[in-house]
């Protein structure tokens, strides 16, 4: 819930404005105030009379303004404020954040904040694959702001579809919802400051052909519920990530991969760190060669040969490394069969400090690991196995930190 949370709503001039009234209602019913500053593009395609009558409060739209000038208004708004919201967040608006420009109320807002902000981008897809928008997005990152989405999907333009949509008014709600949870109010205990985490999460996509992909049934709830609670122990959280839908979390830097070896150069490029926690379901083999164009039946009856590779081992590579090896390498194993034996097997041979082993057989009857919200394991370590019930995700990945956090304290402490 965001009761007393006071939302600062930064509203840029793309398509998806129309569905930041449906977000500020999302946010308003879970308790938070929301005022809405609009920069004059956002004006011409939503008036700031709707978003007026929908926050309930007056809109800010006039760096010039002398009524609300007269106290520097667009600093007390900040002031006033515990996130800045960024939702649509233009290709136009980044790229002025990047630069530090700030020649009209919302650029100049951003620019004074202190305040942690959160954007929502959204455009077409390709503007978002630009090389510009990408560097524009990684400067963004490496700036300590936190993104939800883009999602992939259909554009507003007929017919196109790609990566670019604004992330859906609910999910940005619950991104909103999950800085507050893991940003802790002072004085609450910050056990991992000063360490900087690296997590894999989610499946990789192994591509056939343009359409087609290998993929397994990984959600990315486990990992990217550790790096959340990683941010929430005080670490620097670096989120590797292959493709799912749920939100990014906030207060972490996210990397987008789509497949195994992607995967293991963004690892690699986030080193050196103290911890890998690797939830990633990486995929162990890959199409050998990837068609050009679409495979077709060709009328023979007899289907295509597909031939694989072997993928990069991602855990051997990080836990057998010489140089920048992480104190702390923790890998995860999703057995079908013979759990543990297979987790310590894992556990030796690949240089792992501890293993989070679980059983992903699909259940006859109720949720599965995979994909679900739930989570049973057991941590495997060199000289023992501790059992967990079954637990939400979100208390798995709480617990582990805290075992991290524990494994750095100094024993005499
Ligand atoms: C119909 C229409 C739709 C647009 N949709 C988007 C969009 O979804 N994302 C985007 O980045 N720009 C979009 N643009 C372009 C922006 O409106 C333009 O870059 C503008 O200068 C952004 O200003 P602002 O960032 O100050 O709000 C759109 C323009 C038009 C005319």
């Amino acid at each position: 819930m965001l009761h007393d949370k006071r939302i600062l709503l930064i509203v840029s001039g793309g398509i998806a404005v129309y569905k930041a009234l449906d977000l500020v209602r999302r946010l308003r019913e879970r308790g938070a105030s929301v005022r809405a500053v609009m920069t004059p593009a956002a004006q011409r395609f939503v008036t700031p009379l709707a978003f007026g009558a929908i926050t309930g409060n007056q809109v800010f739209i006039e760096l010039f303004d002398r009524a609300a000038e007269h106290d520097v208004g667009h600093i007390r708004l900040l002031r006033e404020a515990d996130l800045v919201l960024v939702a649509p967040a233009t290709a136009d608006l980044m790229a002025k954040m990047v630069h530090g420009l700030a020649d009209d109320l919302a650029t100049a807002t951003l620019l004074a904040s202190k305040t942690p902000i959160l954007i929502a981008p959204a455009m077409n897809s390709v503007m978002w694959a630009n090389p510009a928008t990408q560097r524009n997005v990684a400067q963004l990152r490496a700036d300590g702001i936190a993104f939800i989405g883009p999602m992939s999907g259909e554009m507003a333009e007929s017919g196109e579809a790609g990566v670019g949509r604004m992330a859906e008014p609910l999910d940005i709600a619950a991104a909103v919802q999950a800085h507050f949870e893991t940003s802790p109010a002072p004085g609450v205990a910050r056990p991992l400051a000063g360490r900087r985490v690296v997590v894999t999460s989610g499946p990789t996509h192994e591509p056939i052909d343009p359409v087609r992909y290998i993929a397994n049934r990984s959600s990315g709830k486990q990992g990217h519920a550790i790096a959340a609670a990683a941010a929430a122990a005080g670490a620097e959280v670096v989120l590797v990530s292959g493709p799912v839908t749920v939100p990014d979390p906030a207060g972490v830097e996210v990397v987008h991969v789509e497949t195994a070896r992607e995967m293991q150069a963004a690892v690699d490029a986030a080193l050196p760190a103290d911890i890998a926690v690797l939830a990633a379901a990486v995929a162990d083999w890959r199409a050998k060669g990837t068609a050009a164009q679409k495979i077709k039946k060709d009328g023979s009856g007899r289907p295509p040969m597909l031939e694989f590779a072997e993928n990069p081992d991602i855990l051997a590579g990080i836990g057998h490394r010489t140089k920048d090896r992480p104190a702390l390498v923790v890998g995860f194993a999703a057995e079908t069969a013979d759990l543990l034996a297979n987790a310590q097997a894992k556990l030796a041979h690949k240089g792992a400090d501890w293993i989070v082993a679980n059983d992903v057989s699909l259940p006859s009857t109720g949720e599965g690991i995979m994909g679900g919200n739930t989570n049973e394991i057991r941590l495997v370590f060199h000289d023992g196995v501790e059992e967990w019930p079954r637990l939400d995700k979100r208390q798995v990945a709480e617990r582990l930190v805290a075992r991290i956090a524990a494994y750095f304290e100094p024993e005499d402490e």
